[in-house]
């Protein structure tokens, strides 16, 4: 028998150890610090000196901090492609795995990207909620439960953390949606703030100890988030105890007074900020007490010892004591696997159609989409890194396939509703120049997207600045008629092979400023190209001066489509692989234009005519299998029309390695849901995610995910949880037992057997549902049907079983009483039930909750 310890973080396992003589001596250093600084240079400190990073103060011995995004790899100071990131699977395909180890061991390895790069705090995890589907952001979260986000987030930080890297767990709180996303009031009632939304980040808080968290652009409650004084001060610092800092979301903090009142330490980006001299000022005018600088100074101090970076204070991990260096690639590769989730497997001849078998087959692979070419590997906004490669689907199963078999690529539909940014084949340059013309600097590009934020390339400074040249080589892989265009604000000069497209002014206006890069794209023209033969490429934007930015931003695209081929050319081409082929495998994806920060979603469609293209194949093709490349849901109208159907998130680097890996079986995908898949946006039990007058009411409650799909009668897609290996698994017992740790609820002991062909990795859940009567509670205690109450991976060989022992907490069978503020067992009669997903029971044991 296999045992494999399977106790959910955040639920009293080997935690993260206070370290109490570092904690003493770190705050003898800080205190002795602080008291060297007069107000300026403590107010100073309490403002970001540019785009991400915080002033040394030589006079202490404490040197620059340096902040990045997050969360699937570390970018860096700069936006550049000169200085890669290794990029992980997105933050959902990571929740998939149910693995909050596997969470540490990437935060493992980011922090080692960290230090790679200079930097000493990373802007991650984002722990909000899949409140309704067209949340733009997901695929940067964790899912639509509350528990397993907050311990896959407990892993994450851990990891980070082990690596000596602080964290800032985000966004603190309610920003679950991007739709005026900075001035938003997310009305939520008290009971559904704590049991949902707040929840992950009590758990992070409890098992894990952030150093830092980040303050959410919306309100809550009438309170915009960056002054929330009872949720800051109250409840993240006052009943959880976090002693970390607090910063803003970047352009988030409003007010100098308001924000330092609320508990808000750093107020960023910089150089214009509300902290800083405003600080000072306000200090001397009597509006705020120097003592609640020193508070906030003490934390940032604490900080930045923490992170090895004031003389004196011992770093919390020693460079000796750091982890083992990790193969990014390898674990990208992992992660990937783990997070796929194999939502459908039918059998076709004898067998399930996955995995298909390694040995040449007759007729080979037809393998078909854009995306199978150029796969979506990360989402769209801040949480975008530059990796040195991408391994596609086409060269994963390439390399990864006997040479015997055939593999053939056709586009079928292109998902692409708008001309995209200028990527595969361009090799670009961006060069600033003065008004002369003369030469300030340059810098290599990741792709035709430039946006300097903040900081720009060495020697260039925005005030001499006013055009950047994006120039370089374009080497076309198919001949025609090459779309080419611009996105962005100012004057453009856009020439291809010496000919001149487009020489005018684009304009756009926008209230978010990070969206201004994205602007509306403009089609001007297009070139004949031979596939191979290189040609010049050049973009010259004239620097919109005289515009009033919070922080030093120049931002445009290059933007290039393949020559545009006839739509039913494409589809019937496709099919033609399609019909003469063992078996089909079709990438569907989303485009940057749908899944991003910044924006939500306005469907879950797929875009373009992808949908068209999988009823097609998948008609003359019985060995139909979808992979789905998207962050986050969509609507698969086809789903039981094709033989299987692979949700592969966005994937990270490795995409295309991890799927070969798992579509011939060399590991089985490993993913379950950790979000409610509907059938179609309509079914979905919450949606709205535009505020009416600025304001966005949770009138659902408690009710969001599957706590609300249970409750209706339509049922979704693919139920939380949902997810199948390549083996079989048969629930031989459940044993449920009390336990005298304090916040334990019980322990519940499950025995698997893998009834199955081959060794596989299960993961048991474990859900608590109350029995009817038990709802009857003293107070306004509606409950769902049942909700996720732990959960343990376990492992096994053909034939083995193998036992788990998950501790379900206590706070599992307690509901926020919103009469008297406070937590409250509900007792009564309860089911503790142990299955496959939310929709698969295979083991029930009674539970008496006894009044306490
Ligand atoms: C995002 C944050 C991010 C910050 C810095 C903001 O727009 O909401 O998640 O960390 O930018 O890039």
């Amino acid at each position: 028998m296999t045992a494999i310890s399977g106790a959910a973080a955040g639920a009293g396992d080997e935690g993260v150890r206070a370290d109490a003589r570092g904690d003493a001596e770190r705050e003898r250093a800080v205190d002795a610090a602080l008291g060297k600084l007069d107000l300026d240079a403590k107010t100073r400190l309490l403002a970001g000196q540019d785009m991400w990073t915080l002033p040394a103060l030589p006079q202490i011995g404490l040197g620059s901090l340096v902040m990045s995004d997050g969360p699937i790899g570390v970018r860096g100071k700069r936006w550049t492609a000169g200085d890669p990131s290794t990029a992980l699977p997105s933050p959902t395909a990571l929740a998939a795995s149910w693995d909050p180890e596997l969470a540490r061991r990437a935060g493992r390895l980011l922090a080692q990207e960290a230090h790679r790069k200079g930097v000493h705090v990373l802007l991650a995890p984002t722990v909000n909620l899949h409140r309704s589907p067209l949340g733009g952001r997901h695929f940067e979260a964790y899912g639509e439960d509350p528990y397993l986000t907050g311990a896959i987030g407990t892993g994450y930080v851990r990891g980070v953390q082990d690596g000596g890297v602080g964290v800032t767990v985000k966004h603190f709180v309610g920003n679950d949606a991007e739709t005026e996303r900075f001035t938003v009031d997310n009305r939520i009632a008290p009971r559904p703030l704590r049991e949902l939304y707040l929840a992950p980040f009590e758990a992070i808080v409890a098992g894990a100890r952030p150093w830092g968290v980040m303050a959410a652009y919306n309100a809550v409650n009438g309170t915009t988030m960056t002054e929330h004084d009872p949720l800051v001060n109250g409840v993240l610092r006052g009943e959880w105890g976090f002693d970390g800092v607090v910063v803003s979301d970047w352009l988030a903090a409003r007010d100098t007074v308001g924000a330092l009142l609320g508990g808000l330490d750093i107020a960023m980006p910089g150089p214009v900020t509300v902290y800083g001299e405003a600080l000072a000022a306000a200090v001397r005018a009597g509006a705020v007490e120097e003592a609640a600088v020193d508070t906030a100074a003490r934390r940032v101090l604490l900080l930045a010892a923490r992170a090895g970076l004031l003389e004196g204070a011992p770093p919390a991990v020693a460079v000796a004591d750091r982890p083992a260096p990790t193969d990014g690639d390898a674990l990208a590769r992992e992660i990937a696997r783990r997070g796929f989730v194999l939502v459908r497997n039918e059998v076709r001849g004898n067998a399930p159609v996955l995995p298909l078998a390694p040995t040449p087959l007759g007729g080979g692979i037809a393998l078909i989409g854009a995306a199978a070419r150029d796969p979506r590997v990360l989402g769209g906004g801040s949480a975008q890194v530059f990796p040195d490669h991408v391994v596609s689907p086409l060269d994963g199963l390439r390399a990864a396939l006997h040479a015997g078999v055939a593999l053939t690529h056709s586009v079928g539909a292109d998902p692409t509703e708008e001309l995209p940014v200028a990527g595969p084949g361009f090799a670009l340059t961006a060069v600033a120049r003065d008004e002369r013309g003369a030469e300030l600097g340059s810098e290599e590009l990741p792709n035709g997207q430039l946006q300097w934020l903040g900081e720009l390339p060495e020697g260039v400074a925005y005030d001499a600045l006013h055009t950047v040249e994006t120039r370089g080589w374009f080497t076309p892989r198919v001949s025609g008629a090459h779309r080419f265009g611009t996105r962005g604000t100012g004057g453009f000069t856009l020439s291809v092979g010496g000919h001149v497209l487009f020489d005018g002014v684009e304009g756009s206006e926008h209230e978010d400023p990070f969206e201004a890069f994205l602007g509306t794209p403009a089609e001007h023209g297009t070139v004949e190209l031979t596939a191979g033969e290189r040609v010049e490429v050049s973009l010259v934007h004239a620097v919109p001066k005289g515009v009033e930015l919070p922080i030093l931003a120049v931002g445009f695209a290059l933007l290039h489509g393949e020559p545009a081929r006839d739509p039913e050319e494409l589809l019937a081409e496709a099919v033609e692989t399609a019909r003469a082929a063992h078996t089909a495998v079709v990438v569907v994806a989303t485009t940057e234009r749908v899944e991003s920060e910044g924006f939500d979603r306005r469907d879950l469609r797929l875009p373009g005519r992808q949908d068209e293209l999988v009823v097609r194949v998948a008609a003359v093709n019985p060995r139909t299998v979808v992979v789905v490349n998207s962050g986050s849901p969509v609507e698969l109208p086809w789903r039981d029309d094709v033989a299987a159907v692979l949700l592969g998130w966005f994937p990270g680097q490795e995409a295309g390695a991890a799927l070969a890996d798992v579509l011939l079986g060399v590991e089985e995908p490993g993913g379950r849901l950790p979000t409610t898949w509907p059938v179609r946006l309509a079914d979905a039990p919450v949606s709205r995610v535009t505020p009416q007058d600025g304001v966005l009411a949770y009138d659902e409650g408690v009710f969001i995910g599957y706590r609300a799909w249970e409750r209706q009668a339509v049922a979704p897609a693919y139920p939380f949880g949902h997810g199948l290996g390549y083996t079989d698994w048969e629930y031989e017992s459940l044993v449920v037992a009390e336990s005298s740790e304090p916040d334990v609820l019980v322990t519940a002991t499950v025995r698997v057997r893998n009834a199955g062909a081959r060794a596989g990795r299960e993961v048991v859940q474990l859900y608590l549902a109350p029995e009817e009567s038990s709802e009857e509670a003293p107070f306004d205690g509606a409950r769902p049907v049942r909700w996720l109450a732990g959960f343990a991976s376990v492992a096994a060989g053909v034939g083995e079983a193998a036992e788990v022992t998950v501790r379900v907490p206590r706070r599992a069978a307690e509901i926020w009483d919103e009469d008297a503020a406070a937590w409250r067992l509900v007792p009564g009669s309860y089911a503790v039930v142990a299955g496959r997903s939310i929709a698969s029971p295979r083991l029930t044991a009674p539970l008496s909750v006894p009044a306490p």
